[in-house]
């Protein structure tokens, strides 16, 4: 057994955060080797459901799970921290965007980014899943300035999923023969997900599916599939949301796949025509803990302004976000 590395889940007693900390004690995410302390955090007024968390937790018996510390305070969340998932957030209701929730969600990821600056692991692996999660990400990384920007990434790997399902119903294959599906952008309905470059058991997916379906049907039904999810359950996605959480701290920690990429939001460095400043959905491989953008991929026409049309939705979210960074900064 390895010695154990302290893994933070906020919104600990949330949907997703219930069915998260189940999957990261048993070891789907680091592994049935890799013991876990989890530090859970909390509203104040939502201490005394984690309690009852907390119970459930020990009784599993999870013979990974080492400890758990449970908190209202950012300060003691992130004391140490390996590992952060940053899911507590509001959720939208059906008739909202994602981005409406930005002033409501944005203070809540600059207290965290200042606590994992002062109090984290210099390479704490950070995700954000609280929307709207790649301005929730810029908001943390850029409240903690000494930590490499690295650190922080935002989650696609959702919609990543949706668009593997989605082709493989498509081409009656199954989701493990579709490889290389990028999600380029904001996880939001300017999301660009784009097959030129993924295949299905081998050739070219837009060899496999007629054009018009992939232009007209399959991207907007894999931008919408969130609020098509909300419209009935009545509440925001959890399973598949926990699901793709661990799949992207997984591949991250562990490494993808020789043949294959994931899909991960993290801070814009220029590639592909993407201004810096904007944390943005990437074909990334991982290797020994750090992520690579997937680098030299051809760009058509079709594709070009798509990705611009993302990152401007981006630089917007940006722009709100600059005025609420202020007050918060002199609070
Ligand atoms: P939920 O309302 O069930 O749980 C959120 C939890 O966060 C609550 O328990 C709340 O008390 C807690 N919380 C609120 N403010 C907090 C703070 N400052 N510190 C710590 N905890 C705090 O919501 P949910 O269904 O678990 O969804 C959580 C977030 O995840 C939402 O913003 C939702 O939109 C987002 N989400 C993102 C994706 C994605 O793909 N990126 C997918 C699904 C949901
Ligand atoms: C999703 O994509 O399911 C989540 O981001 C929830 C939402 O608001 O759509």
């Amino acid at each position: 057994m390895k010695p154990p590395v302290r893994v933070v889940v906020t919104g600990a007693a949330g949907q997703i955060g219930y069915a998260l900390l189940f999957r990261i004690a048993s070891g789907e995410m680091l592994g049935a080797d890799q013991p876990v302390i989890l530090h859970l955090l909390e509203i104040t007024p939502a201490l005394s459901v984690l309690e009852g968390v907390i119970m459930e937790l020990k009784d599993c018996a999870f013979f990974l799970l080492e400890g758990c510390i449970a908190t209202d305070d950012p300060n003691v969340a992130f004391k140490d921290a390996d590992y952060a998932i940053l899911v507590g957030a509001m959720p939208r209701k059906d008739g909202m965007k994602r981005s409406d929730l930005l002033q409501a969600n944005g203070g809540i990821f600059s207290t965290q980014g200042r606590a994992i600056n002062e109090h984290s692991n210099r390479n704490v692996k950070v995700l954000v899943v609280g929307n709207p999660a790649n301005t929730n990400a810029l908001i943390a990384q850029q409240n903690a300035p000494d930590l490499d920007p690295s650190c922080f990434t935002a989650m696609v790997r959702l919609d990543h999923n949706r668009a593997l399902s989605q082709l493989a119903e498509k081409t009656s294959t199954n989701s493990k023969d579709v490889k290389k599906v990028i999600i380029w952008g904001n996880h939001s309905t300017t999301q660009y997900p784009d097959l030129h470059h993924t295949t299905v058991c081998g050739e070219p997916a837009l060899s496999k599916v007629d054009k018009e379906w992939y232009e007209n049907s399959f991207i907007n039904d894999v931008q919408q599939r969130g609020l098509a999810v909300i419209k009935s359950r009545g509440v925001s996605s959890v399973a598949s949301a926990v699901s793709a959480a661990i799949g992207h701290m997984r591949s991250w920690i562990l490494g993808t796949d020789e043949d294959d990429w994931v899909s991960m939001a993290v801070l814009s460095d220029g590639s592909y025509g993407i201004a810096p400043g904007v944390f943005y959905g990437y074909p990334c491989i991982c290797k020994d803990g750090q992520y690579e953008i997937v680098q030299g991929l051809e760009i058509n026409d079709f594709s070009r302004i798509r990705m611009n049309a993302t990152e401007e939705d981006l630089r917007s979210e940006r722009s709100s976000i600059e005025k609420h960074l202020i007050s918060i900064v002199t609070e």
